[in-house]
């Protein structure tokens, strides 16, 4: 019996929302796309919420509607998904890392204003696994240096800080929709913010730069066709019903890894910081300092080869071969990143994973680091 990195959660709701599309003609530019808008901004409480097929044209589109490109640099975490740094470069932009804080494993907001200057554009921090720790403080040095926030919220659907959800801190958030998040549509994303005209600005590039109220074949502008459609409209709205639901049924889950893995000093294993309401995108735990990057990998190939599929969240991205290449980033540049990324597994995590199986997980873990052993 396989046991899944993770799994989507569709009830026969959502099957219906979406089968109920199929029998109208309306399967895009619909009034599920509206619809969807309009319950996200209230959810997350922004004045405008823009609909667009993933995470990464979201992000993309909301540095574009903001004029970042050639020259400008953005501010960023090496410790992240590769779309929010590709983002940046698809934007003509560089994105300028800053190391992390090793136990959120967030930008280390300490480390942010030394890398500011007159070609800083926007910063671009990330609740990493769904933790809003810092980011007070990142609010706090962008309004000083009077730089924007564009939050890259991808992994923070629900999470909050001291009562401030996630994607309220930038001018411009996004959010994602891949089937191992909080909530899904397939693929998709959300752009969140307060200001129209931004908001205008990414309805008319997500639809091949069409204006406002105008002709279907005008264009006003270089625009894509990053639209989401109704039908992946439709199993948004009902998940996002169900986001309390599934925000607990995820805590629970966290729950049961923390009591079963808490007491065992080979592991450090996540928790909440003071003021931070997580809403859990994955759960991952790092191996302790004394086990070496090799022996990681080994424990997850053995996890792996006992059907229980876990992964190594994240690699660095600044290592990734194409980005050191055209940046000239090297091993050793971001050491806080570098050490965290040889010891994290992601382990196992759903709304529906049970504690049976949770308990499955841990024991083979205890198991294979048992035979693991000290470092010689
Ligand atoms: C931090 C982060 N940014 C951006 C994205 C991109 O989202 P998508 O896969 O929908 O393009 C993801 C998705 O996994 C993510 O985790």
């Amino acid at each position: 019996m396989r046991i899944y990195l993770s799994r989507p959660d569709i009830t026969e709701k959502e099957i219906e929302a979406v089968c109920a599309v199929l029998r109208t003609p309306n399967l895009s530019l619909g009034p599920k796309v509206h619809e969807f808008e309009q319950v996200f901004a209230n959810y997350i409480g922004r004045k405008r919420a823009v609909a667009v097929n993933s995470g990464t044209s979201g992000l993309f589109l909301c540095m574009l509607a903001m004029g970042i490109g050639p020259g400008d640099e953005v501010i960023t975490t090496p410790f992240t998904f590769i779309a929010t740094s590709n983002t940046i470069m698809m934007t003509g932009a560089k994105p300028l890392f800053v190391d992390i804080e090793p136990v959120s494993m967030n930008i280390d907001t300490s480390k942010i204003e030394r890398k500011i200057s007159k070609k800083t554009k926007a910063i671009m921090p990330v609740e990493v696994f769904g933790n809003p720790a810092g980011f007070d403080k990142i609010c706090q040095i962008a309004d000083k240096h009077k730089i924007t926030i564009i939050e890259d919220s991808c992994e923070a659907l629900g999470s909050a800080l001291n009562g401030k959800k996630a994607g309220t801190f930038g001018k411009m958030s996004t959010f994602a929709f891949y089937p191992n998040k909080q909530m899904t549509t397939g693929e998709g994303g959300m752009i969140l913010t307060n200001d129209d005209e931004l908001a205008d600005m990414c309805v008319s590039l997500r639809s091949q730069g069409r204006g406002k109220g105008g002709d279907w074949l005008a264009h006003v502008r270089l625009g894509y066709n990053f639209r989401l459609s109704d039908i992946n409209c439709a199993l948004g709205i009902v998940q996002l019903s169900r986001i309390d639901e599934i925000k607990a049924k995820r805590r629970q889950v966290a729950k049961w890894y923390q009591e079963m893995l808490s007491d065992d000093d080979r592991l450090i294993v996540p928790t909440e910081s003071h003021g931070c309401d997580i809403s859990w995108f994955v759960f991952v735990v790092r191996l302790a300092e004394r086990f070496t990057h090799r022996q990681r990998d080994q424990i997850l190939q053995e996890m792996n080869a006992k059907d229980i599929q876990v992964s190594n969240y994240f690699p660095p991205v600044h290592l990734q071969p194409f980005m050191a290449k055209r940046f000239g980033y090297k091993e050793g540049d971001f050491p806080v990143t570098e050490s965290v990324c040889k010891s994290t597994i992601a382990l196992p995590f759903y709304n529906n994973l049970t504690k049976d199986k949770v308990a499955i997980v841990c024991g083979t873990l205890k198991e294979i680091l048992d035979k693991t052993g000290p470092v010689i």
